[in-house]
């Protein structure tokens, strides 16, 4: 075996060249780059123009063109001999399968349209989706944008509160859920979940209900609204063909909620034309796509990870993708990698978190299996420590695979800072997301804005549109100019700059170092939490009067909740109020959102005026000196956080 190292080493100064080129040829004129890339897809009319930035910050990408992501995802394929090739290859955590060609795949996504139809839906309706990783799902994505429905997909494991928040926002008329779920070995109900949302979002007309878990043997009881709930089997036609309707490129495929730093979510809105060339550009650049590679991403659909590069990255490239129900460790730590060397996986997308999960079973599980059909391991989500890296590197890719560290967000819609295999891959150092796209104009400023000079943490920014960039917030276009654009443009001097709110380093290479949030967000597990949501999920418990949610870093999940909780009057410290307060935020916000630990504290540190300083709390917590104290109104409150600590000891 010749041992020729292709990624590593780190060391070597090298001068990415192709890479270069291809960047400073879509930096130099983006629209012809653009659109010789949009030419890939099929238009029903060209664009009249790539980029209309007559109104920034919304930017339009293919104004005029005339499109439709299902018969681009789908139907385009049928043309070009894919008919008998796996689409979506889905294996259940029970080790049920089931596997779609790209031609049952079309006749499946027409008769869910043919269903969304008949209920009147049409172009310019939204329809919310509450299902588990089934096919269903992407399904039912496909079947709503061959409409032009603007569909939202409200991930399986948020509460009833969330999924009524999401539904009100999107004002969605119709809700398709399932019996249930599948969870390491358990069921969740969510048709009763979705039942007590649908008590709070009075849009909902009608429910279809895919029968899941039922139909594989669970025994749950299932309650149907007359006039309101209707098993998805019951509405099926055998046999429809409903038509791809064009819409402007501009037509809102999704939305897709995300935390900010309010309590409220963020409907972030994508485009159709510009969203999919966005992600069938990354798809090439970062995963090199070949005509026969089996994708596997791990993210569940429900997050835009898994809107991107589970359904539509894969499937407008005609390749496989693998669709997995349950959780990686269950019933064993090797799931994952049973499913790689069964499916033979060639691209594998996945987070951190799971990494480092993974790694600590260690690496036997790992052993068990013959992955060398990988090619390339991609990560997303948090920083990756190079401990994880190394691992991926080396356990997992056997030392032949480069790792693409992906840097993106869910306003992005697809990858902006990675390695770009399919142009040309760069030494790769392990934690480092290498260089932006092309295209993507990224930069590390400081506090004024002005570049970071290499080595100093400063703030990341975009300094043009892309494609995939979001369209607006749904019905808040004000907070999306101040979310994003008002801390660093200059709207006086035409300069519009995108702040993603991450802090980032340069260093001498010119290689991009992703180093956290700069905002009130915290990364658990990968996913996102707004901690003012954390917050006020406390605050609407009768006993809390006050509550203050930090991040604290976690070898596993990165980063975990945890509350400061001033009671009441009348209330008292017990265990058992704490017991009481993580399952009233499992119920209000969902699992994925529960404090690792609640204090209970009698006054919080604040400002002057009333602001309560977190940063202040959470250097306490890691045993840090607070930094600037000028501002906090009662040096007392710092005690106070000090005390609860040490009695939780
Ligand atoms: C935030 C976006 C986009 C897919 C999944 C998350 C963090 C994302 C990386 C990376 C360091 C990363 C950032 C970003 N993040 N990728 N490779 N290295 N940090 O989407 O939930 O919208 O979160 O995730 O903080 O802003 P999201």
């Amino acid at each position: 075996m010749t041992s020729e190292p292709k990624t590593l080493p780190t060391e070597a100064r090298f001068i990415p060249k192709r890479l270069e080129e291809v960047r400073k040829r879509a930096l130099e004129n983006p629209e012809e780059f653009f659109a010789e890339i949009a030419r890939e897809l099929e238009w029903f009319k060209t664009w009249d123009k790539v980029l209309d930035d007559s109104n920034p910050p919304f930017y339009r990408w293919f104004v005029g063109g005339l499109i439709n992501a299902s018969y681009n995802a789908v139907d385009r394929h049928l043309k070009r001999g894919l008919r008998n090739k796996a689409a979506i290859i889905w294996e259940g955590e029970p080790g049920d399968t089931r596997v779609l060609t790209y031609y049952q795949l079309y006749r499946e996504v027409n008769r869910f349209a043919a269903v969304l139809e008949n209920l009147g839906l049409r172009k310019g309706d939204t329809i919310a989706f509450y299902l588990p990783m089934i096919p269903e799902l992407p399904i039912f994505m496909l079947a709503a944008a061959r409409l032009g429905i603007t569909f939202t997909v409200v991930f399986s494991g948020f509460s009833a509160k969330a999924l009524a928040e999401r539904i009100n926002d999107a004002k969605a008329k119709v809700l398709v859920t399932a019996d249930g779920g599948f969870r390491r070995g358990k069921v969740i109900e969510l048709k009763k979940i979705a039942d007590e949302a649908l008590e709070m979002a009075p849009s909902v007309e009608t429910v279809i209900v895919v029968k899941n878990v039922t139909a594989r043997g669970a025994k749950i009881d299932v309650p149907l609204t007359e006039g309101r709930d209707y098993w998805l089997h019951n509405l099926l036609p055998a046999h429809a063909k409903v038509d791809p309707v064009p819409v402007e490129s501009t037509h809102p495929l999704f939305i897709l909620y995300t935390s900010g730093t309010t309590g409220k979510p963020k409907g972030v809105v994508h485009s159709t034309g510009g969203y999919l060339v966005w992600v069938y550009a990354t798809m090439k650049w970062v995963f090199d796509v070949k005509p026969d590679d089996v994708m596997f991403c791990t993210a569940d659909i429900g997050w835009i990870t898994g809107h991107s590069y589970v359904v539509f990255g894969p499937l407008l490239h005609g390749i496989t993708t693998v669709m997995y129900e349950g959780a990686p460790d269950y019933p064993a730590p090797d799931r994952w990698w049973q499913i790689v060397e069964k499916y033979g996986v060639t691209i594998f997308y996945t987070a951190p978190t799971a990494i480092r999960m993974l790694m600590r079973y260690g690496e036997e599980w790992v052993k068990k299996h013959d992955l060398s059909t990988l090619r390339i391991l991609g990560t997303v989500g948090e920083p990756i420590n190079p401990e994880a890296w190394k691992w991926y590197y080396t356990v997992v890719g056997g030392e032949r695979c480069p790792i693409v560290d992906t840097w993106w967000q869910t306003e992005t819609g697809g990858i902006m800072i990675s390695p770009a295999p399919g142009i040309q891959l760069v030494p790769l150092k392990p934690g480092s997301a290498t260089y932006p796209l092309p295209g993507v104009d990224a930069d590390v400023v400081c506090e004024d804005g002005s570049p970071c000079p290499p080595g100093q943490r400063g703030y990341l920014v975009i300094k043009r549109p892309w494609p995939g960039m979001l369209m607006t917030l749904w019905g808040d276009p004000e907070r999306y100019v101040r979310t994003y654009w008002q801390r660093f443009s200059k709207p006086e001097e035409g300069k519009w700059i995108y702040y993603p709110a991450d802090y980032a380093m340069k260093d001498e290479d010119g290689y991009f170092w992703i180093l956290g949030r700069a905002d009130e967000v915290i990364k658990v597990a990968g996913h996102r939490l707004g901690t003012a949501e954390i917050e006020s999920a406390l605050v609407s418990h009768p006993a809390v009067a006050e509550a203050a949610v930090v991040g604290k870093p976690d070898p596993v999940k990165g980063e975990v909740p945890v509350a400061f909780v001033v009671l009441r009057q009348g209330y008292t410290p017990s265990e058992e109020l704490r017991h009481e307060l993580v399952e009233h935020v499992r119920k209000t916000l969902g699992p994925i959102a529960v404090p690792a630990a609640i204090f209970f504290v009698e006054k919080l540190p604040k400002t002057r005026s009333g602001k309560i300083m977190r940063r202040v709390i959470k250097a306490v917590l890691l045993g840090k000196t607070p930094g600037d104290l000028t501002t906090l109104e009662d040096e007392a409150s710092l005690d106070e956080i000090r005390r609860a600590l040490e009695e939780f000891k």
